[in-house]
């Protein structure tokens, strides 16, 4: 087994929880529908599916939801912080972690504020977060991760669009990844993609912005290794950032090429892009995403194997560092995933998924009813007097319908399986 080299104290992810919304897009139909060759979007880009959140699901719902999976072995009174990321923010000054840490009863004396740098924000606080524990041991982090990644219709980055929620509790008690301490960091002022206040979507130079990405892993690889003195053969497996999965390949094979090491094995990031290819873009919570389908779906024991992980933020901030799997870590994650989050999911026509985007909460400060989806354990039920307004719901059955991919239809002003 690798040593952690973190003097006596190991700090790391603790617990793991993730969230997908219930309903997804065929990138095959969404092709078809914009008169593309289907091979772009599966083999080009890499994607096969897109989960789409409904009207009654944003950044809170789904973030709570997969808090709630991380904290379901966690006592809440050691939770010290809560710190939520997020690009796709739903107000300018109150924290989107204040909603979740009322819907998940955390303790009052538990600090709860938002943090965005892009896609990198949920990395700048897990770094913030191993400095909380390495402070204070007995304390632990809960940090969520979560987005709706929104590029418009017919736009080069629709394809890439998805949605879903990551937490993670950090702690000296790590049970899943200990991190290691050396941190390879870059920052450059560059404009590849952003979103204005006034807007929706983001404006991005996605060309553009796959060039800047991989100068950013270049510059924090140089730096991690001037820190670690590693080498890439000493990283068992790598994670990286996932806008689309295609953008692992090429990251991995500049990499491997910097490294000036043996040629890239793109087969070793296979397992960490399971579920992204069924799930797109969710921005900040998108490299713990590969993170979670590498550890729950790879057939090996990686106990023991050292990680190597990339972050990568627009505008931009990217950051490389690196963790040890900790034995026993499968007992802690949820192996059946796929088949229980990923598989039960509904299908959407195109229109269906073009009415889900299209939706918009009335922004007069009235009183608004959202039609009822299925959700997790929480949902967005509605606004008024310009405050959105949250509510726990039944926890939704496990379902394995007897026609698990059936369409939806629509019924009165919400919508239905049919
Ligand atoms: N079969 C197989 N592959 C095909 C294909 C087909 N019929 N048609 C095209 N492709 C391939 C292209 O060769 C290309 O592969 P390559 O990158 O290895 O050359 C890939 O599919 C994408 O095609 P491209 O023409 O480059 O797509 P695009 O101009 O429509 O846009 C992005 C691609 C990624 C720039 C766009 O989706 C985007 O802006 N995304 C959002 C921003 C983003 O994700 N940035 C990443 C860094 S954060």
């Amino acid at each position: 087994m690798r040593s952690t080299k973190h003097n006596q104290m190991q700090v790391g992810i603790e617990a793991l929880g993730m969230y997908v919304p219930r309903y997804y897009l065929p990138l095959r139909d969404l092709a078809a529908a914009r008169g593309v060759a289907p091979g772009k979007f599966l083999q080009g880009l890499g994607q096969e599916e897109m989960g789409v959140p409904p009207p009654d699901e944003d950044v809170v719902t789904m973030a709570a939801n997969a808090a709630r999976e991380a904290l379901a072995v966690v006592d809440t009174d050691s939770i010290d912080t809560l710190m939520f990321a997020t690009e796709s923010g739903i107000d300018q000054s109150k924290a989107a972690a204040i909603y979740v840490h009322h819907l998940l009863q955390l303790p009052k004396y538990c600090k709860s504020f938002e943090i965005k740098q892009a896609c990198c924000g949920s990395t700048a606080a897990l770094q913030m977060a191993l400095a909380i524990v390495a402070q204070r041991p007995e304390r632990k982090v809960l940090i969520v991760a979560s987005d709706v990644a929104r590029y418009g219709f017919n736009t080069p980055g629709e394809p890439t669009q998805g949605a879903g929620a990551v937490a993670m509790v950090i702690s000296a008690t790590p049970r899943i990844l200990a991190l290691e301490p050396e941190w390879g960091a870059y920052t450059e002022d560059v404009m590849d993609f952003w979103r204005p206040n006034y807007l929706d979507e983001a404006v991005v130079d996605g060309k553009y912005s796959i060039k800047v990405y991989l100068k950013a892993l270049a510059e924090s690889w140089t730096q991690y290794v001037a820190e670690s003195g590693r080498t890439l053969a000493q990283h068992d497996r790598c994670c990286y950032h996932l806008p689309f999965t295609r953008m692992a390949h090429k990251a991995h094979q500049h990499l491997s090429k910097l490294a000036g090491g043996d040629p890239a094995d793109v087969t070793l990031l296979a397992d960490s892009l399971q579920y992204n290819r069924r799930i797109g873009n969710s921005y900040t919570a998108s490299l713990y995403v590969g993170l979670l389908s590498l550890l729950e779906t790879a057939a090996t024991d990686l106990a023991g194997q050292r990680l190597g992980l990339f972050s990568y933020g627009s505008g931009c901030m990217a950051a490389f560092f690196s963790g040890v799997v900790m034995k026993g870590y499968r007992k802690h994650l949820q192996p059946d995933r796929a088949s229980v989050d990923l598989d039960t999911r509904h299908r959407l026509t195109v229109e269906l998924y073009e009415a889900f985007y299209r939706h918009e909460l009335p922004r007069d400060g009235r009183r608004y009813r959202t039609p009822v989806n299925e959700t997790g354990n929480f949902r967005l039920s509605g606004v008024e007097g310009h405050k959105r307004l949250y509510e726990s719901c039944a926890p939704v059955a496990r379902l394995v319908p007897e026609t698990p991919r059936a369409p939806v239809r629509r019924v009165g002003g919400g919508y239905c399986i049919a």
